[in-house]
């Protein structure tokens, strides 16, 4: 009786060293390897696309704005964020947005999140700073933008992040070109 059970038990110890072995290496694994990670913004700019004045209206002038926030992911799984928008402020008034699409950002990877706005000097007539930034040829904006998403390991373990950029830029209008410092956080 007890020679024919011995198998039986041989092989239920064996089962479950096996379970224990790989439930330890899945935790381990979990909370080392696969633990879902801060994304960081690695660069952000915005550069002057394109200025257009029209010669008879110097307040006709319009101006492209490209601006490109680079996301390093450094999870063993997607960054995966939602559509979102980029906004540019002057002065605290929303002056133009673009959209910026959906996209996933590979495991371990770096992406560049890019888009174009454009600004119509038109707009700002109505700010009560603009005829006083105009006359010192400089016109100051504030870009935004801001993705939300999930960090997706394994398609199991999944972690929202949410990363905020946001850049004051300085164009100068004789010049022609534009300066800008950055800031960014990433909430997680
Ligand atoms: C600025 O953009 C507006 C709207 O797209 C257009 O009507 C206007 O002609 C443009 N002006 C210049 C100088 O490009
Ligand atoms: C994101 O934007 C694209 C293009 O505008 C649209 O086709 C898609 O349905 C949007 N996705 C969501 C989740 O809103
Ligand atoms: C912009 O205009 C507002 C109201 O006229 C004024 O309070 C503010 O100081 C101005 N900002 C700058 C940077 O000139
Ligand atoms: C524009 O921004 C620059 C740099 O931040 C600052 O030195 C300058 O005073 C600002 N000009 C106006 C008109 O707000
Ligand atoms: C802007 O243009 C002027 C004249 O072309 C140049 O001297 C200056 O260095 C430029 N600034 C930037 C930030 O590119």
């Amino acid at each position: 009786m007890a020679k024919s059970r011995r198998p039986w038990i041989i092989c239920c110890a064996v089962t479950a060293i096996l379970l224990i072995i790989i439930i330890v290496t899945a935790i381990t694994l979990y909370f080392t390897l696969f633990k879902p990670k801060q994304p960081k913004i690695t660069t952000q700019s915005v550069t002057l696309e394109s200025f257009s004045t029209n010669l008879f209206d110097i307040y006709d002038t319009n101006v492209t704005l490209g601006i490109t926030v680079g996301i390093n992911n450094p999870n063993y799984g997607g960054f995966k964020y939602e559509n979102s928008t980029s906004y540019v402020t002057y002065h605290g008034d929303v002056v133009a947005v673009a959209p910026v699409m959906a996209d996933t950002i590979p495991a371990r990877g770096q992406h560049s999140v890019g888009t174009t706005v454009l600004v119509i000097g038109k707009s700002l007539i109505s700010n009560p700073n603009f005829s006083k930034d105009r006359g010192t040829n400089i016109l100051n904006f504030t870009s935004t933008t801001t993705l939300k998403g999930k960090i997706i390991v394994l398609k199991l373990f999944k972690k929202k992040a949410t990363t905020y950029s946001s850049c004051d830029v300085s164009l100068h209008i004789l010049e022609k070109n534009a300066t800008s410092v950055c800031r960014s956080k990433v909430k997680f």
